[in-house]
């Protein structure tokens, strides 16, 4: 692997002039690096089981603000935000532990935000109610934009339940009157029902809706880097295409395979890439073809 050796540890990673950065390290202390207001769109996809010992905390952390960072706060939503997350924690400890984890990383995303900035957050049905109602308080329920359902059909089916295919996205903006949103960019899909609609919007397709219908990245699919987690190319080119105008900055800090990188470059956007596993980077550097920095 080839690597570009690591700075101080508080010394700031990347400047506006910065060549796209593949990350290895911990992704809230490289956030921390990164200057506030730098990325047009946040995009997380989290593990659930974080694979770190789980640990109950009160969640008085998410007040304190970083030592000289007197505006760390502001834009929040306020009293709601410790009351919304002390109840939800109070009712499900599994969350609590995961809140603890993800909590400090969504509110380096939110600082990091610039003004026109979306934040997209991959989630499944175990969390996103939770996410989404902290969330809510985190950023402020006006910044909610839309809940996208991205449905699959692929793999074993229960017979005890209705089988569970899909995972959901939780997109929230840092500025509802501010934000990037350009559906014009964003790859069409065929009608349901063509003969409905004129031949010439049939041929051009529909815009997506909040229901994405796409495959998953099969083992023996085109696409397959033979990581474990990885989401589907036309998945992430539909979010930066939306979300993004070339030139823009792109952060992924749970990078994995670099799905979110690989559709950012290929869109013309800049882009910064983490991830703490050395199997991650390894995959990365031959997907995208950058050196690693070692945060
Ligand atoms: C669900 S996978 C992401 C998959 C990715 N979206 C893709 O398409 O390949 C989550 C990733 O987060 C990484 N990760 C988990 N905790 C992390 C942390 N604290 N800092 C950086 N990376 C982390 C894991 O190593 C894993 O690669």
């Amino acid at each position: 692997m080839t690597e570009t050796g690591a700075e101080h540890p508080d010394a700031p990673l990347w400047h506006p002039g910065s060549p796209d950065l593949l990350v290895h390290g911990d992704n809230l202390a490289v956030m921390r690096r990164l200057p506030d207001a730098s990325m047009r769109l946040i995009y997380l996809d989290p593990p659930f089981n974080t694979g770190r010992p789980q640990q109950r905390r009160t969640t008085s952390h998410v007040r304190e603000a970083e030592p000289g960072d007197a505006t760390a706060w502001r834009g929040f939503g306020g009293q709601s935000y410790i009351r919304t997350v002390e109840a939800l924690t109070s009712y499900d400890d599994r969350f609590a532990d995961y809140w603890a984890f993800l909590a400090p990383r969504l509110e380096q995303a939110w600082r990091l935000l610039d003004e026109r900035g979306t934040l997209y957050l991959h989630l499944d049905y175990r969390e996103a109610h939770y996410a989404k109602v902290a969330l809510d308080a985190l950023f402020g329920r006006d910044c909610f934009l839309n809940e996208i359902i991205w449905a699959y059909d692929y793999g074993a089916k229960s017979r005890r339940r209705w089988p569970t295919k899909h995972d959901t996205i939780l997109v929230y903006v840092k500025n509802p009157k501010a934000y990037f949103f350009d559906s014009k960019e964003v790859d069409r899909e065929p009608y349901m029902a063509p003969g409905l609609v004129t031949a010439e919007k049939a041929v051009r397709g529909k815009l997506p809706t909040d229901v994405w219908w796409h495959t998953i990245v099969t083992t023996t699919g085109r696409e397959k880097t033979g990581y474990p987690t990885q989401k589907p190319l036309g998945i992430l080119r539909r979010i930066v295409q939306a979300s993004t105008a070339e030139g823009d900055w792109v952060l992924d800090p749970f990078a994995g395979s670099g799905t979110t990188a690989e559709a950012a470059r290929l869109l013309g956007r800049r882009v910064i890439a983490i991830d703490e596993s050395e199997a991650a980077l390894a995959v990365m550097q031959r997907r995208l073809g950058l050196d690693v920095t070692r945060a």
